[in-house]
Parts: structure tokens; sequence; C-alpha cells
């Protein structure tokens, strides 16, 4: 995935602006930074769910344009920030309207097979998140953007959905972007990791010297102008 020249907003003053990243197939890159920073503006540009971001975008050498479910035909797949589930419907039913597979999905987390006929608005905050996951994982995309899986989340739960992305990085060649503010987990699962502050990219490291180097990179989280100890909580997790 190829993005060049990527500016957002939501009003007059843009807050990503002249953004370029890519994500090479297999490869997943790690977006981190501090509240406010830009990661879901950027992703949410990408997949189109604003609508009047400018930037050309590229999966595969196949240009992402127009509304959201267009770029996901276009091999986009997209789990954006919150559980983004059916609360009312059942977990089969959740499933039946991506036009994905149960049985493949349970293969990927067993533990939904026991909830399928549940309605998803009932299952716990993992269970949730291996649903939005996995549902967008069966779809087969090409390019993957992840917002804030981790977030609420039980560490050995985040383990999990970690080591499923992982797999499915690898063994199914595609780009991963995820937006993630523990570093640590970062360090666990990204081979790139972007360090956003105020809409830019402000520092790139490979994913193994984030541990190392956590110093530099927080001292990008905690220094832009309006960092309060509110933000510096947030940031820590
Ligand atoms: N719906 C919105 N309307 C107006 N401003 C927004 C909206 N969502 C986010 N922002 C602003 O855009 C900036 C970046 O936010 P966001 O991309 O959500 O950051 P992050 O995901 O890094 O925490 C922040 O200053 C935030 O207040
Ligand atoms: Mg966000």
């Amino acid at each position: 995935m190829d993005v060049r020249g990527l500016t957002a907003g939501y009003g007059h003053a843009p807050v990503v602006e002249g953004l370029d990243l890519s994500v090479a197939s297999g490869e997943i890159v790690s977006v981190l930074g501090r509240n406010g920073a830009g990661k879901s503006t950027t992703l949410m540009a990408i997949s189109g769910v604003l609508p009047r971001a400018k930037g050309a975008i590229t999966v595969d050498g196949r240009v992402l344009s127009g509304p959201p479910h267009k770029r996901s035909r276009s091999d986009l797949g997209l789990v954006l920030e919150g559980r983004s589930v059916f609360a009312k419907l059942s977990v089969a039913q959740n499933l039946k309207i991506a036009g994905v597979s149960a049985d493949e999905v349970t293969e990927i987390f067993p533990e939904l097979g026991k909830r399928i006929g549940v309605p998803a608005g009932m299952l716990s905050g993992g269970e949730q998140q291996m649903l939005s996951l996995a549902r967008a994982i069966c779809r087969r995309p090409k390019a993957l953007l992840l917002d804030e899986l981790s977030f609420g989340l039980a560490p050995v739960v985040c383990d999990r959905l970690f080591e499923t992305i992982r797999d499915f990085a690898r063994t199914s060649n595609v780009a991963v972007l995820l937006v993630e503010q523990h570093i640590a987990y970062a360090a666990d699962v990204a081979d790139r990791a972007l360090v956003m502050s105020e809409g830019r990219i402000g520092l790139e490291l490979p994913g193994a010297e984030l541990r190392e180097r956590e110093e530099e990179v927080e001292a990008l989280y905690l220094g832009g102008p309006g960092a309060t100890p509110a933000d510096q909580v947030a940031a820590e997790g």
C-alpha cells in the first residue's frame, strides 16, 4: 500500500497534511503517537470514511478512491476505533452481512464458535474485537487498517489478536497498518513503526528498536504543544 500527499481534517485547518507512507505486502507497520496526534484521521482518510481527504492511495498498484464500500471492494480491510459490530445482531448475522463464513471465523477464533447465536453486543470486549478482526481477515484484503485493537483489553487477549495479525500478514502477504498507543505492543507486532506528532510522522524506526529507543519515542508523545498530564497518562496507558 502506498499513500502520497494525504491531506485530511474536519474543518478549515487540515489535521494531516501532505503525509506519505507505504507498507509492503506482508509487512506490519505500527503508527504510534499520543491522543490527538492524527492517527485515526490518517486511517479514516485512507479508507474513505473522511470523504474530502486528498492524496493518492494505491494498493497493489491499484488506485483507491470513492466511498469506503468501494475501497473495501478494492481490497482494503478496515477495523475502526471502538467495536464495530452490529450489537443487536447475532455473531452469525454479523458474519452473514459481511459475506464471511462462520466456519472460517471459528477456525481463527474457536471461542466464537460457542457464541455464534449470541447478540454481538453481549460478547466481551475481547470477543467483539476477535469478531471484527476475523470478519476483516476473512474478506481477504490486500491491505488491512486497524485502529487501536488493544484498547481496553487484557494483555492475554491482545496477544491473541496480534498473533493472529502476524500470521495473517505473513501467510497471506498482506500489508497491515496498525494504530497502537502502547509501545510494548507495537514492539511485539510491528516490523516498522511510525511515530506521529501533530499530524506528521516525526520518527520512523524498525519495530525491533522500539524498546531500546523508547525515550526518544516517548519524547515525541509528550513533546507537542498542549501535552498535559492527562495526555501523558493516556500515552502511557
Ligand atoms: N470528528 C471530529 N471533528 C473535529 N475534529 C476532530 C474530529 N475527530 C478528531 N478531531 C481532531 O483531530 C485531531 C486528530 O485526532 P485523531 O486523528 O482522532 O487523533 P488520534 O487518533 O491520534 O488520537 C485532534 O485534534 C482531534 O481533536
Ligand atoms: Mg484515534
